[in-house]
């Protein structure tokens, strides 16, 4: 039943555990759903859809609709010899939904296991890790378009995709709802476990057979152990995006700081570790009342308990300030500021 609630608090429903307060709220369960909510939100309201609060920063009260996404459901839409194609409501829980895969068999996200949130967001931002962007498995995205009130589907190419980033977060935000994901998943394995120290958990651990439940069981060992659990400390994950940079740049800076590291995104861009950069700058572990920046992964910024949503934007302008003044690198934030 479609129903509109009024001054809802947020605090439980984002990860940084914000008390925001919804002037207008409802919870989106089909895609009929989206149809009559349209005829519902009062005049010079944009909708803000939520899914699981985990890459937000509310500074305010949102001047906003918010419609909390639990559309649900995963269908197998077809096969061939080497592929499946499955449809994900947009309000599957994503690790839920990797978990699935993982036990069917099939393979393309398992190294993005344990990523908090929903199916929904993950192309808003093509969320990544481990090595791998889930802009590889996804066929289409289906949203409804509050602007012209009809469905529409873009094709892989046409979400444009890139780092932490997609045609959703440019002209299209505010005035859309992702209401399915379609997946290209593979039935044989590619395992991809050439980053960080997935190699070396898998060794440390005697397994040398590797399976899809193997990988994502590691890369769940080494999230626990390096990123905060939101049920613990407030945290959106990376704040800050990791710059990308001319290679010119890059190979500059090496020559006045021999151990930053850079990864070759092409022949001429080259991507620095923001962690690095902010370590750099003396910020790892610092911590000023109820906000501060995590003490295992200075890309995190944290709120132990009672910090505001400004506490945190102010204290990413000092970070990106100075990591600008140290290095003459602008920082981007990934977090979406409401
Ligand atoms: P929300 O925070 O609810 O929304 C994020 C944005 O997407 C908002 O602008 C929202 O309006 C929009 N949106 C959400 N759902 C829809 C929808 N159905 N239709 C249209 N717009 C929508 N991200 C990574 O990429 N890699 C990581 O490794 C990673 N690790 C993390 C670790 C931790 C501890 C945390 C807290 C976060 C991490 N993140 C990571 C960030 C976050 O998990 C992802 O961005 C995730 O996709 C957010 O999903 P969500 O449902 O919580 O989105
Ligand atoms: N580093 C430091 N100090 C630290 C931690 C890291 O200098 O305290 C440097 C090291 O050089 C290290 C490098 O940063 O090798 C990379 O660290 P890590 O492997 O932890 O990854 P990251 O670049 O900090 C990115 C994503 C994460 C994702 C991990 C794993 C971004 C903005 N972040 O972090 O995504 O989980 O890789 O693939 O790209 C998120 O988007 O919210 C997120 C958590």
């Amino acid at each position: 039943m479609l129903t509109v609630q009024q001054n809802i608090n947020l605090q439980s429903l984002n990860t940084f555990g914000m008390p925001a307060h919804a002037p207008f709220f409802s919870v989106i369960r089909s895609a009929a759903d989206c149809e009559q909510i349209q005829q519902l939100i009062p005049e010079g309201y944009p909708v803000l859809p939520l899914g699981g609060g985990s890459n937000m920063l509310f500074t305010q009260d949102p001047h906003a609709f918010i419609l909390k996404n639990e559309i649900k459901g995963i269908t197998l839409v077809k096969e061939d010899e080497g592929s499946v194609w499955l449809e994900a409501g947009a309000g599957e829980v994503w690790h839920d939904f990797v978990l699935y895969c993982v036990e069917h068999g099939y393979a393309g996200i398992e190294n993005l296991s344990l990523i908090p949130g929903t199916v929904g967001a993950a192309p808003i931002q093509n969320i990544g890790a481990y090595g791998v962007e889930v802009k590889q498995v996804i066929e289409s995205v289906t949203y409804w378009n509050f602007d012209k009130q009809v469905f529409e589907t873009l094709n892989n190419e046409a979400c444009n995709f890139g780092y932490r980033d997609s045609i959703f977060k440019g002209a299209l935000k505010g005035k859309f709802l992702v209401t399915t994901v379609l997946f290209r998943l593979s039935k044989v394995p590619h395992f991809n476990i050439s980053y960080g120290n997935i190699k070396e958990e898998l060794e440390q651990q005697g397994i040398t057979d590797l399976s899809l439940k193997a990988v994502s069981d590691v890369v769940i060992h080494i999230r626990r152990t390096k990123l905060p659990d939101p049920a613990v400390i407030g945290n959106a994950g990376s704040f800050f995006k990791n710059p990308e940079v001319p290679k010119a740049t890059y190979e500059a800076l090496k020559a006045n700081y021999p151990a930053i590291p850079g990864y070759v995104v092409s022949d001429t861009v080259t991507k620095i570790p923001a962690a690095w950069l902010i370590e750099q700058c003396g910020w790892k572990g610092f911590r000023e009342g109820d906000y501060g920046v995590h003490q295992r992964q200075p890309l995190v910024l944290v709120n132990y308990g009672q910090a505001k949503g400004e506490d945190i934007y102010r204290l990413s302008e000092r970070v990106i300030a100075s990591v600008k003044d140290k290095f003459g690198i602008s920082l981007e934030r990934e977090v979406q500021i409401i």
